[in-house]
């Protein structure tokens, strides 16, 4: 773990990518690590608070799954996490998806790729939208891994895990068809399609969620 005084606030404006504004968000900032050009998730706004508990969890569940990762060029690498609070990784020097003007087939193809591997290692993101993907001389690179889950070899094919698999490609191919302007073939949409039971998850998870935060707002 990296010290707490290894890493600052950001001192200047453009050093900020993202100010965490709603609820367990953290701010986003580059900095240096040991020199090397970094991305900070801060969470450190909540120390103290009762959401302090959750704020190490996300962070450590994040660290969890980029270490898992080292190594492959679709992640970045970590770098470390600093006070339990905040989270050091390597700084992907690219563009967002999203902010791409427009991107070929191919990224999209490496994309989908790297998340079939992903998927392969037990892990589905469960976020995967144009900001939450770089990319970088043509290569994607998933980030923001706060949402993701790992689920042990043997559980692999279990309806849940098969579901999470499920929505990861269909937002995949939401993005690629908003970005290249593909459609999805009809067969491939309609075997991506949700069934009624994660529909009722979703509506009761985001329903216990808004009443989570009008509580603690
Ligand atoms: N490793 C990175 N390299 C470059 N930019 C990054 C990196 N991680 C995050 N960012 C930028 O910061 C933004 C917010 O980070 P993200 O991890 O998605 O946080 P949040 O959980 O708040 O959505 C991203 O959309 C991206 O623009
Ligand atoms: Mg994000």
């Amino acid at each position: 773990m990296l010290p707490d005084h290894a890493v600052g606030r950001p001192v200047a404006e453009n050093q900020l990518l993202k100010r965490g504004e709603r609820l367990l968000e953290p701010d986003v900032y580059r900095a240096r690590i040991n020199g090397r050009l970094a991305v900070i998730k801060d969470y450190r706004r909540y120390r103290g608070t009762v959401l302090a508990p959750f704020a190490r969890l996300l962070v450590r569940r994040e660290a969890r799954v980029l270490r898992q990762l080292a190594g492959w060029k679709h992640a970045p690498a970590l770098l470390g996490v600093i006070g339990g609070l905040a989270l050091g990784m390597e700084y992907v020097n690219g563009q967002t998806l999203s902010s791409l003007q427009a991107a070929d087939a191919q990224v999209f193809d490496q994309l989908h790729k790297a998340l079939e591997r992903l998927h392969q290692q037990g892990i589905t993101h469960n976020d995967l939208h144009g900001t939450n993907v770089m990319v970088a001389a043509g290569v994607p690179v998933l980030i923001d891994f706060t949402s993701a889950w790992r689920t042990p070899r043997w559980r692999h094919n279990n309806p849940l895990a098969r579901q999470l698999r499920r929505s990861d490609l269909k937002n995949l191919l939401k993005l690629r068809k908003r970005v290249t302007g593909t459609e999805v073939p009809s067969e491939l949409a309609a075997s991506l399609a949700e069934p009624g039971w994660v529909r009722l998850i979703r509506q009761g998870w985001k329903q216990a969620y808004r009443r989570f935060k009008a509580h603690n707002a």
